[in-house]
């Protein structure tokens, strides 16, 4: 007797063989066939119960989520939509599920139930196939880098910097909020902390990427940061994962190219090795398109807007040249913006970045070249001296999927920077040494891995492609 996994079966023609297979019951028709999943593929298989020769006992325990190992003869199989089925010989119930209580039957559950469930969520063909193509897309990640040269780095996740100056950090202590050591002044004396200072989650792994960068030459994190911002969206989590290229002697350009090449990647390993859950999660999004008004359902299914992305150049768009088209778009001209755009300077807002994409280019766009004042403090300062060697990748359906820059690698203009920012230079004494010390061009960039998967899986809530997703107000499981 021999262990399979369903996939293997679903693709074996050891017809009239004994089997083994375990795994969970999907569903248990007349008494006789059950679909039995094991998560290694989206499709059951399906195990023909000889009911005759069954125990009633037996029988009975056969309900939706019970854990069975079943043993039977491998046979074609006469059903449709699947090629193999096992005839049962033996079926042993290796852990029951009291129909009774268990919250997932086999019908249409919203994903809000699903995300009370979020534990057992994993078990529904939606979640099963969206955390398979986000366990292949994490691969693909770690493949590419391997095979263009990176060196992955392990940036850390307590830190005593504010890598973004954004100031929106989850704070690492260990002081008794009733009970907390106090200065002479009567203010809390964080040099008794842990750490014997104030420290936070990272929010990017960032600065502490470039200073390996500028020895292994090309690195990347790809790991989990944390931003304390109070924004109840569907892109937003307190708690996401990022990939962090940083590349020495890389301008702006070569920046743009990498994301780009990067992200055509990882897409095209998932066409090519995640088909199964694909086409199920297309006919999913199809579904739930149906039920938009006819104006506002998408022009292309999923499939079709992954080879779509793989195929076609990103377009590269300079912030002015944004400006412009938004300034003289209809939205903006009949104030249908929330954010009306006045003038060059202002930040953009993710309705404007959809205009741009979804509307105006049709095609993911990348923006460069933004004003100084909007963005961080580590941007190179172009020539104008008013804009800064960013990048922003912006996706149909998800706006901002990647934000980088080429860095300033000019300590005069990188002090002045911090300066007028208000930034203790003192607290970034090692970030500037590697503008001391063999200072060079270097370029990198952050990419949102849930909104990767969003996009990847056509899901529309970031809550629900994150296992356990942090968000204000919540951190159950
Ligand atoms: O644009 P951001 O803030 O860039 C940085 O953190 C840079 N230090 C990256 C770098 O140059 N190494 O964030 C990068 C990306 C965004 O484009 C977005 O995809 C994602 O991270 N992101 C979020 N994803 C989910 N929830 C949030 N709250 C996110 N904030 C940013």
């Amino acid at each position: 007797m021999t262990k399979y996994n369903v996939a293997e079966l679903l693709e074996s023609d050891k017809f009239l063989q004994e089997v083994t297979v375990k795994g969970w019951v999907r569903t248990f028709r007349a008494n006789r066939f059950i679909a039995l999943n094991d998560g290694s593929t989206i499709n059951n298989i399906q195990c023909v119960v000889d009911f005759e020769n069954t125990d009633e006992s037996i029988l009975k325990r056969i309900t939706t989520g019970a854990a069975l190992a079943v043993t039977g003869t491998l046979a074609e199989s006469l059903g449709k939509g699947q090629k193999v089925e096992i005839q049962v010989t033996k079926i042993e119930i290796l852990g029951d599920s009291n129909p009774d209580e268990y919250p997932i039957q086999p019908k249409k559950h919203s994903f809000e139930f699903l995300r009370e469930n979020a534990h057992l969520r994993i078990r529904t063909n939606t979640f099963s196939a969206v955390m398979r193509v986000r366990s292949a897309l994490s691969f693909a990640v770690h493949k590419y880098f391997t095979e263009n040269g990176f060196y992955n780095f392990h940036a850390p996740i307590i830190t005593g910097s504010d890598a973004e100056g954004a100031g929106e950090m989850f704070t690492v202590t260990t002081i008794d909020p009733n009970n907390p050591p106090k200065d002479e002044h009567g203010n809390v004396d964080t040099s008794k902390d842990f750490f014997g200072k104030t420290t936070n989650l990272t929010v990017s792994g960032q600065l502490e990427a470039e200073t390996y960068a500028m020895a292994l030459g090309k690195v990347y994190t790809f790991g989990p940061t944390f931003r304390a911002e109070n924004s109840n969206t569907t892109r937003h989590l307190a708690e996401f994962w990022m990939i962090e290229p940083e590349v020495a002697f890389n301008n702006l350009d070569d920046n743009m190219d990498l994301a780009e090449d990067f992200i055509k990647y990882v897409i095209s390993y998932v066409l090519e090795n995640c088909n199964d859950d694909l086409v199920f999660l297309d006919q999913r999004l199809l579904q739930e398109e149906k039920t938009k008004p006819a104006n506002q359902r998408s022009e292309m299914s999923l499939l079709e807007k992954l080879h779509f992305v793989v195929d076609n150049n990103f377009k590269r768009v300079s912030y002015t040249e944004a400006i412009d088209i938004l300034r003289n778009s209809k939205p903006n001209k009949k104030k249908k913006f929330q954010f009306v755009i006045q003038e060059w300077g202002a930040d953009l807002q993710s309705e404007h970045e959809r205009y741009l994409v979804e509307k105006h280019f049709k095609c993911p766009v990348i923006l460069f070249d933004y004003p100084a004042n909007i963005k961080a403090f580590y941007m190179r300062l172009n020539e104008d001296g008013k804009t800064v060697r960013a990048m922003d990748v912006l996706f149909p359906g998800i706006g901002e999927i990647v934000g980088g820059s080429q860095r300033e690698e000019r300590l005069d203009v990188l002090k002045q920077k911090v300066e007028e920012l208000g930034i203790d230079e003192k607290e970034l004494w090692w970030y500037m040494d590697t503008r001391k010390f063999g200072t060079a061009v270097h370029s990198g960039f952050g990419l949102g891995f849930e909104r990767l998967v969003l996009f990847t899986t056509g899901m529309g809530n970031i809550r629900d492609v994150i296992p356990y997703p942090r968000t204000p107000q919540n951190a159950e499981f």
